[in-house]
């Protein structure tokens, strides 16, 4: 029996919904394969239940929930959907592979959306609320219902929906504070009056959703747990529609760290948290902070004199959680120069990587051998950007950077001189500029000409040290979409001209979805 239907009050059941919610946030649109790359993680992290995405949005994000379900096992898949038959049957057909499928369908109860968003009176909502749950159990009897913008519904307009829906075969509520508007004290209140004046509340498992927008997003959800919720929705790193949702990594070690408090289990093997952050954070090109809790770079290094001689002599004066508990150094240093394609198969294995021909196997094992003559020592993250290089290279590449050369030197103005391959056919362009990446960008556009904006630009290291691969994510923007585009390489002048073709080659390919929430 899957672990997300056992009603145990000592579970605490971890919801992820990077793939749904996390990508809403501008520009971290995935492709089916880096979908599949990030749930076979979350799989792996121990996770109950994977979001995959809003099967409604578009064919892709059908197609890859369709996918997800297919090849995970361990975890429930699900899809969002709102209250409308057709978003309703579009989940439960993308579920249908599932070992276990769950459908989330959701409809605002607050005033303000009813009467400006839907235009539907409270008592045409109830109705519509129920109803997709029954076009819901058609598919599955695991259904989920959220009433969106929770945070400023009406209480006894909440007990009366959740009443209903409970009666018409909902087993997970959801209570979103969809706009990141609470504060703890009054969310775990409102969880705890729900619970308790919601007839047949101990029937179901009760979820909460919080969005980030002041900052109290952990907090809040965690006062949630702590007023009888028993679901968590969250996300790696934080990501998710503005200011982000909760991030898993900080929901889930609180509730280990401070055990004591809440006395509840999950599933989750934390030593996947930093490889899981890492890999989301390389896809979707949203960097982590070095001061993010658990998962950033300085989480767990001590600055000052006086703490490191405290951790050296006794490491709990200052350390509540250990790091490699979390999983920081568990990427080993895998291959190198000498490595042979076998070695490369079986640790791309390991790592959950499914390259789907043996000619991407062999393109990709032919750039770990170019990466390995430039760099002694590969690791793992070394090797998903290289995946994720060869999938940015399958995705229908229409602009392809061919050679670069760029001369930078003290006195001199920065000068770049570029070939790229536009369709199948070369295009050299040269250019002066501020600097060497400017001079490359601007070559770039006097042969694309993209009326693109470049919104965004940064830099970091893969691995350490100074031989260390460059990750480049650049966000570009153009009659209103927004893309991120990504390039590694050990010159980071040529990561980021592969950022920036990146991102045009996402603006070329007009992509169509739906937002579930617009
Ligand atoms: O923030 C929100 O309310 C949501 C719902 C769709 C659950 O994401
Ligand atoms: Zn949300």
């Amino acid at each position: 029996m899957k672990n997300t239907k056992l009603k145990d009050n000592s579970k605490l059941i971890i919801f992820d919904t990077t793939l749904r919610d996390g990508e809403q946030s501008p520009g971290a649109a995935m492709t089916k394969e880096e979908k599949l790359r990030i749930a076979r993680q979350l799989e792996k992290l121990g996770v109950n239940v994977i979001e995959a995405g809003f099967a409604a949005a578009s064919q892709g994000d059908f197609d890859s929930i369709y996918a997800i379900a297919e090849v995970i096992k361990n975890s429930t898949v699900c899809s969002l959907a709102r209250a409308s038959e057709n978003d309703v049957r579009r989940a439960g057909e993308a579920i249908r592979p599932a070992q276990s499928g769950r459908i989330h369908t959701f409809i605002a109860t607050s005033k303000i959306h009813m009467e400006n968003k839907l235009r539907m009176t409270p008592d045409q909502v109830v109705e519509r609320a129920v109803q997709a749950v029954k076009w819901a159990l058609e598919y599955t009897d695991d259904v989920e219902f959220s009433a969106e913008d929770a945070v400023r519904s009406d209480m006894d307009f909440l007990v009366r929906v959740f009443d209903a829906v409970i009666q018409a075969g909902a087993k997970t509520l959801n209570v979103p504070d969809t706009v990141g508007y609470s504060i703890p004290a009054l969310w775990g209140e409102r969880m705890q009056q729900l619970i308790a004046r919601v007839p047949n509340s101990d029937k179901v498992v009760w979820s909460t959703h919080c969005h980030n927008d002041l900052g109290m997003a952990v907090a809040n959800s965690l006062a949630a747990v702590m007023g009888g919720a028993r679901q968590v929705e969250c996300t790696i790193n934080g990501l998710g529609e503005r200011a982000g949702n909760a991030s898993l990594e900080e929901i889930v070690m609180a509730v280990r760290t401070r055990h004591d408090v809440f006395n509840l289990e999950t599933s989750i093997d934390t030593t996947q948290i930093v490889p899981a952050s890492k890999l989301v954070s390389s896809i979707t090109g949203y960097p982590v902070q070095p001061n993010k809790a658990v998962v950033g770079a300085n989480a767990f290094a001590h600055e000052s004199g006086i703490h490191q001689d405290g951790v050296l002599k006794h490491r709990e004066t200052y350390e509540i959680m250990r790091a490699e508990d979390v999983g920081w150094g568990a990427n080993k240093l895998t291959l190198g120069k000498l490595s042979g394609r076998n070695a490369f198969r079986s640790r791309l294995k390991e790592l959950g990587i499914e390259l789907e021909s043996e000619e991407a196997l062999n393109a990709t094992f032919a750039r770990f051998k170019t990466l390995a003559d430039k760099k002694s020592e590969i690791f793992d993250e070394d090797i998903q950007a290289l995946v994720s290089d060869e999938f940015f290279s399958e995705a229908a590449e229409h602009y392809k950077l061919v050679y670069l050369q760029v001369c930078s030197q003290t006195g001199e103005i920065p000068h770049a001189l570029l070939t790229l391959s536009e369709s199948g056919c070369e295009k050299q362009a040269e250019s002066d500029g501020g600097g060497p990446v400017d001079a490359a960008f601007k070559a770039i556009e006097r042969i694309v000409n993209s009326g693109a904006e470049l919104q965004l630009y940064s830099v970091n290291n893969i691995t350490s040290g100074t031989d260390a691969q460059g990750e480049v994510t650049v966000r570009l923007s153009k009659g209103g979409r927004i893309v991120n585009g990504q390039g590694a390489d050990t010159d980071i002048v040529i990561a980021s001209a592969k950022a920036y073709l990146n991102g045009l080659n996402k603006l070329h390919s007009k992509s169509e979805r739906a937002h579930p929430q617009v």
